[in-house]
């Protein structure tokens, strides 16, 4: 069975390659005068991200020709200095480090500036006059989540965000990670928003989402079947999900500090990845029921037992040591980083899915700082003759370099196991995920967004943990070296598989 599938799905993909993806817009939306109001225009999240992201979504005549793009900020800049500030961030963050000066021209006047104080009323007043021509609004919140209340609170009283029930025009928010620290910060959170906006109107980004690997992933799962009939206990073994760094923390000892790993990269673009991979193919690829199909997956994981914890989840810190070939310090060596921390830079954890499709079928997570190499990619092993372990290993590769590769059974051990990919690669330069999420929510498609529960229902999950965590402190701390894959125990836990083009 799993031969014939393999060699059917071969001939299927040489034949047509994997079809570009994805999830569909809910009924698509004629966007005539939209503006788009950044929040935190000043920031380094703009400059980095939205400003390309804008930028090339304009030159690729993807931004309706009457879109006005408004940027805030405390900083008393003119509109002149603002575009200015774009011109040079995109120059060197844009993913074609270049700016084409005439498209230029005609496009900075589409742009301008406002300065605000977010608690303030006088720039909302403004602002409300400001937009007065444009019917649709996208207000991307690009600031620390602790002003997230009172941004939309504000804009609410003054009258800046439409009724969905009542107004034919939209409002979108826009929200950045994270998302809470913690259940109760995440309810609290949700709570505060929903007395002002409708679910329907909040577009919490995980930029994972727009990646060009999940569209393939997604594309492999629900577009091309084949291997549907495998997707289950039946087949495989088990499944696992890296998503490894090769940088320390650089500069942001406070963020990491207060953070840690389960919080950064577990709780919100891990567990999205696990849904997209174990959950039922939504009956549509409409926003309403992948979000359906992805919260019946996250409410079936198994919480953990805490008495077993530590067989079932494993922390990590680095300590100094050789990556690429740098000599790199520890992190309790990184610059404001506490001699003692006992902050995790690395997390792996075994998770149990209880349903029919899943039941038996470990999945494993690790993600950490300071790895060999940069990959987030998910191995997926197949049983093996008689059901045991061992067989063949798809991988699906989300970054870098996306692919669908499949690593073939060897009859002995010592045998080279062949690696066969099986898409085609794209002959394009990926688009970057805000561009692809930035498109999405202006046309309204919220398939790649995270909904409240989904967020919520991670924490639950995570929340339990990372108080056992702190009440229960690692003792070993720092307990792998950088540029290893992360303490011995998470070896123990399973045998991690991984590309070998990721290792170099
Ligand atoms: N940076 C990234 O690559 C990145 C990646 C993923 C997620 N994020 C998330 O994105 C969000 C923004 O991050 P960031 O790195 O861009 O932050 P940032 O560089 O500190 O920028 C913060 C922005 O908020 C503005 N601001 C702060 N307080 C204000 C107030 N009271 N009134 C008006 N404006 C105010 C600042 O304006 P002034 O500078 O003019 O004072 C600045 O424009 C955070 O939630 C972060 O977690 C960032």
């Amino acid at each position: 069975m799993f031969q014939y599938i393999i060699i059917s799905f071969l001939s299927l993909v040489l034949s047509l390659g994997i079809g570009l993806p994805v999830f569909a817009a809910e009924p698509k939306v004629e966007t005539p005068s939209t503006a788009i109001v950044i929040f935190g225009a000043t920031g380094d999240l703009t400059a980095k991200k939205l400003a390309p992201a804008l930028y090339h979504l304009a030159i690729d005549g993807k931004l309706a020709e009457k879109t006005a793009i408004v940027g805030i900020g405390r900083r008393d800049y003119s509109s002149e200095e603002f575009r200015k500030q774009l011109h040079d961030a995109i120059q060197i963050n844009s993913r074609t480090k270049s700016v084409d000066d005439a498209f230029w021209n005609h496009f900075q006047n589409k742009i301008s500036y406002q300065r605000l104080d977010f608690d303030r009323d006088e720039g909302y007043e403004q602002l409300s006059e400001d937009l007065k021509k444009q019917n649709n609004r996208v207000y991307y919140l690009a600031t620390q989540p602790s002003y997230f209340p009172q941004i939309v609170q504000k804009l609410s009283e003054h009258g800046l965000i439409k009724d969905p029930d009542r107004d034919k025009e939209w409002s979108r928010i826009v929200i950045e990670k994270p998302f809470g620290s913690d259940l109760d910060s995440a309810i609290a959170l949700q709570k505060q928003l929903s007395e002002y906006l409708d679910e329907s109107q909040i577009y919490r980004i995980d930029h994972f989402l727009g990646k060009e690997g999940i569209q393939n992933l997604i594309s492999f799962r629900f577009e091309d079947s084949l291997f549907e009939p495998l997707w289950n206990n039946r087949y495989i073994d088990h499944v696992q999900i890296t998503l490894s760094e090769d940088i320390g923390i650089g500069t942001r000892a406070n963020f990491w500090e207060e953070t840690g790993l389960l919080r950064d990269l577990f709780q919100n673009h891990l567990m999205q990845i696990l849904a997209l991979v174990a959950m039922e193919p939504p009956s549509t690829l409409q926003a309403s029921d992948v979000h359906a199909a992805k919260i019946k997956l996250l409410n079936a994981i198994q919480p953990f037992n805490l008495k077993e914890v530590d067989q079932l989840a494993i922390s990590g810190q680095y300590d100094s040591g050789n990556v690429k070939g740098i000599q790199v310090s520890g992190y309790r060596q990184e610059k404001g980083v506490p001699a003692d921390s006992l902050v995790e830079t690395f997390a792996a954890a075994k998770l149990s899915i209880d349903n029919e499709r899943w039941k038996g079928v470990p999945f494993y997570l690790r993600a950490g700082k300071r790895l060999p190499a940069k990959t987030t990619e998910i191995a997926v092993v197949f049983k093996g003759k008689d059901g045991k372990e061992n067989g063949h290993t798809l991988f699906i590769r989300i970054q870098p370099d996306a692919g669908i590769f499949l690593r073939k059974f060897a009859k002995n051990a010592d045998d080279p196991r062949p690696l066969i990919r099986l898409d085609a690669p794209s002959k394009k330069p990926p688009v970057e995920a805000y561009e692809k999420l930035l498109a999405d929510c202006i046309q309204g498609n919220a398939s790649l967004f995270v909904q409240a529960d989904e967020q919520i229902a991670s924490w639950r999950l995570w929340t339990p943990l990372i108080d056992h965590w702190q009440s229960h402190p690692p003792q070993a701390f720092p307990n792998y070296k950088a540029g290893t894959w992360g303490p011995k125990a998470s070896e123990e836990l399973v045998h991690w598989e991984i590309l070998e083009i990721s290792k170099s």
